[in-house]
């Protein structure tokens, strides 16, 4: 499912099952070392995925530990992401050349709780959601919103190095029967922010991009993946790239 959601500069794969061997490198091993055997199991699948997309792009096994920050770290010349949820891991990676960053996320395909819908969406996103829903009533549209923002946030984060809020950020989805595309754009004056300790931060003012990109419903999950085209980040060493900046779409 990945694959059909990314260009073709970049290297996708997913597995419904975990993985054994290679071994991990010996930093991702202390970084498990006292996690529960499932977490541990997921990140190694994960990387062992990454690790297949990173030799599809001919770059060497590499260790891809998290920072801090919950980042995960991808050799010189790359950019990626990774996702996990049950039953499903997948990794994207591109050659930093071809792309500034890259963004993908899982997610169950069922409806988010009331709760939560309430703290991740704006009204006129639920407006949003309410007339796609009354169109393809099967869809779980508020799960693909959710799943494109959290999409966003892994692009955003490794180029920006802050948080970026759920009210920070608006997305449209296009319809489609089992995929289709959606924009996220940057969003002033969220509603959570105005109580948090970064109120004055303006994420638009940052001249991070509005995005586009796609997602799938299908087998259980709904997948969403975002590419940065090539020289489209704010704050991102230019050196190395390409002049084009363009993207071709695998299908
Ligand atoms: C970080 C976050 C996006 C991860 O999404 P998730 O659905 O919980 O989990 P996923 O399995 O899809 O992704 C997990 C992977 O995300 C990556 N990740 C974690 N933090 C990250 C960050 N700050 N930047 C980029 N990637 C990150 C890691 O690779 C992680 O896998 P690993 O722990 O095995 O290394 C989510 O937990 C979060 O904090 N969201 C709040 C911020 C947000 O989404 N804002 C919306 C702005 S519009």
């Amino acid at each position: 499912m990945i694959r059909t959601l990314l260009p073709a500069c970049a290297a996708a794969l997913e597995s419904t099952c975990e993985l054994t061997g290679p071994a991990l490198f010996e930093a991702e091993r202390r970084q498990v070392a006292d996690v529960l055997p499932a977490r541990r199991a997921e990140y190694a699948t994960v990387r062992r995925v990454a690790r297949a997309c990173l030799a599809e792009l001919g770059v060497p096994p590499a260790a891809l530990v998290r920072g801090a920050d919950g980042a995960p770290r991808w050799p010189a010349g790359t950019v990626g992401s990774l996702t996990h949820c049950r039953g499903y891991r997948a990794a994207a990676v591109a050659r930093s050349r071809d792309a500034d960053g890259m963004g993908i996320d899982a997610e169950p395909c069922a409806p988010l709780p009331s709760r939560v819908l309430a703290r991740v969406t704006s009204a006129a996103e639920r407006a949003h959601l309410a007339e796609l829903a009354a169109g393809r009533p099967h869809v779980p549209w508020c799960r693909v919103l959710f799943s494109a923002k959290e999409a966003y946030y892994k692009i955003w984060y490794p180029a920006m190095g802050c948080w970026l809020g759920f009210d920070d950020a608006e997305v449209v989805l296009q319809p489609g029967p089992g995929q289709g595309t959606f924009a996220v754009r940057p969003v002033a004056g969220g509603v959570r922010r105005a109580r948090r300790a970064d109120a004055g931060f303006d994420p638009v003012a940052t001249g991070f991009p509005a995005l586009r990109g796609r997602w799938a419903a299908g087998a259980g999950l709904v997948v969403t993946a975002i590419t940065a085209p090539e020289g489209s980040l704010p704050r991102r060493a230019q050196a190395g790239r390409t002049a084009t900046g363009t993207l071709r779409w695998a299908q």
